[in-house]
């Protein structure tokens, strides 16, 4: 079973969710792998250094590696909290690393475009904010796709960098745990187990100055 696809934009925008117990397991198309890295891929980037890369994991040895890695992770975050906070937490589940199939590690490269990348000599974070945005494009075009997508970030950088090999210097941003699936929830996983309620819209908008 699969999602049909969807190419309005806010439609997407409201379908998209954080993916964890919901992949079928099936395999990607490549076609569709394709289209989906091309729209990350056409992401804005400051100076137009495209800072990102990403590597696709789909080895299950390395995948199953880093689930165990994630889930030491999970219990380092688990013992910081206490009673209902913590009980609450253990039943979220907070990746679908080896259910998903796929794994895209999306990197940073600070020394990508030369020493003068133009718009970053006052704001150093605009490469990462960047790379954010190409998983953004990614996790739209995937949802667009009837794809599913999980952003997993229980992991120390240095241990997924050695985990693909990646060079000095460039730093991992994410996992994103990618596949078919066989439906997306209408309500966000924290929310469904009451562990954090959403914002209201007014509450985030500010007229003139922060105050207001
Ligand atoms: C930077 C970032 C890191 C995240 N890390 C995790 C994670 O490690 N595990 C997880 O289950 N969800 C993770 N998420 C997903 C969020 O929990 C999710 O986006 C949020 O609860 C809202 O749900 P929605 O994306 O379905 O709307 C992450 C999201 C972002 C943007």
């Amino acid at each position: 079973m699969s999602l049909p696809p969807s190419t309005d934009l806010y439609d997407v925008i409201a379908r998209r969710r954080d993916v964890r117990a919901e992949f079928s397991g099936e395999a990607i198309d490549c076609d569709v792998l394709r289209r989906v890295l091309d729209a990350a891929h056409s992401a804005p980037s400051v100076g137009h250094s495209q800072p990102w890369d990403f590597v696709l994991v789909a080895d299950e040895g390395r995948r199953s590696t880093f689930a165990e890695h994630v889930e030491t992770e999970r219990r380092v975050f688990a013992d910081q909290l206490a009673g209902e906070r913590r009980e609450r937490f253990e039943r979220i589940k907070v990746e679908g690393i080896r259910e998903s199939g796929l794994g895209v590690v999306v990197t940073y490269d600070s020394s990508r475009g030369g020493q003068h990348v133009l718009g970053r000599h006052a704001i150093a974070d605009t490469g990462l904010y960047s790379t954010c945005l190409a998983i953004q494009n990614l996790w739209l075009a995937a949802t667009a796709e009837g794809l599913g997508v999980g952003w997993v970030s229980f992991y120390r950088e240095e241990f997924l960098a050695d985990l693909v090999g990646l060079p000095d210097g460039v730093r991992p941003v994410a996992w994103l745990c990618l596949g078919p699936v066989t439906q997306l929830q209408d309500v966000p996983d924290l929310v469904r187990h009451g562990w954090r309620t959403g914002r209201s819209l007014d509450d985030a908008v500010h007229l003139e100055t922060w105050r207001s």
